[in-house]
């Protein structure tokens, strides 16, 4: 089985869960989810009978029933009524849809297709939820990339003087100092200290920043910016939805510790922009997905050092085998 379903991913953002079952993408297969009194609930979008979509059917009495024959499941996947069969005949104990982990976080809905390992992704100290810190979600997009790419994009910070020039590098600063990564049991941790030419800071601004990234596998990247000058500190954060080998949907968050009276505009705009200008060449790249050997691309010592250890930590998740439909 995919190691990758024994993790949280975000499947939507949760105001797309409505009471009427819906079809969403994860991991190459389709999710039905719903809500209703007791939350949100998700399953395979396959009715184990005849292999029809469940997101065709509806929800009645808290039972998700089936387009095709009508069977019924209740939340905990169980079928609890064919129709076609007397009402007091048994119910064979397979008849059941695949049931998924779900939890609702940062107004996004996450899934689990199989046992999750670990929780769903923390920000660095718990600051989400603290009233010093205000956050909204900026950036929202469907990318016809893979998550690992976009997420490998994300960490990469030797692109700046090229893809965001003027706004993150400038050409004549393009050299790399090296820099420390630190492996945690969940990812990576890594920071370095640059200029950066922002708008942001005025007409003439630049601001040294310190830029510490955390990685949280598979697809999760915080960068913390602190302004040296100023000590205001600003997460971007980056979650990503692996829809298909190809399509991932990008929810980033900026949570500040500053600025609370100035519209979120003023800092959304300026990340917004930057992720358009990385969606241009994220999808240029091929293959879609990092190439499965580290030998098909070519890693420069001290810029790659992070992103040489993302690989290798995707490529021991792959290397995994995980038991049954829904682990061990
Ligand atoms: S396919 Fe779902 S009830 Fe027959
Ligand atoms: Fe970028």
């Amino acid at each position: 089985m995919n190691a990758l379903n024994r993790f949280w991913h975000p499947l939507t953002t949760s105001d797309k869960v409505v009471e009427q079952p819906r079809r969403f993408t994860l991991l190459d297969d389709y999710v039905v989810a719903y809500r209703d009194a007791d939350g949100v609930a998700a399953f395979r979008d396959l009715c184990i009978h005849r292999g029809a979509a469940l997101s065709l059917g509806w929800v009645r009495d808290g039972k998700l029933v089936c387009p095709y024959h009508g069977w019924q499941y209740d939340r905990s996947g169980a079928c609890v009524r064919i129709p076609s069969r007397p009402a007091d005949a048994p119910i064979p104990p397979s008849a059941k849809a695949f049931r998924y982990h779900v939890q609702e976080r940062y107004g996004l809905v996450w899934v689990a297709i199989a046992d999750p390992q670990y929780g769903v992704p923390d920000f660095p100290g718990d600051i989400f939820d603290l009233p010093e810190w205000k956050s909204f979600m900026s950036y929202n997009e469907v990318w016809t990339t893979s998550a690992s790419r976009a997420v490998e994009n994300f960490m990469d910070f030797s692109h700046f003087p090229y893809v965001h020039e003027g706004l993150l590098g400038t050409e004549d600063n393009a050299e790399i100092a090296p820099y420390t990564v630190e492996k945690r049991e969940d990812g990576l941790h890594y920071w370095l200290e640059q200029e950066e030419p922002s708008d942001l800071y005025g007409a003439d601004g630049t601001q040294l920043v310190r830029y510490e990234y955390t990685l949280v596998v598979p697809f999760t990247i915080h960068l913390k910016k602190i302004e040296l000058g100023t000590g205001r500190e600003t997460f971007i954060t980056q979650f990503t939805s692996p829809q298909t080998a190809t399509t991932t949907e990008l929810f980033v968050y900026i949570v500040r510790n500053h600025s609370h009276d100035e519209p979120d505009s003023k800092f959304g705009d300026f990340t917004n922009k930057i992720m358009e200008q990385d969606r241009v060449i994220v999808q240029s790249q091929r293959p879609e997905n990092l190439p499965a050997s580290l030998r098909e691309e070519l890693h420069i010592k001290v810029p790659d050092a992070a992103s040489l250890l993302y690989r290798q930590r995707l490529a021991a998740l792959a290397s995994v085998e995980v038991d049954g439909p829904y682990g061990a």
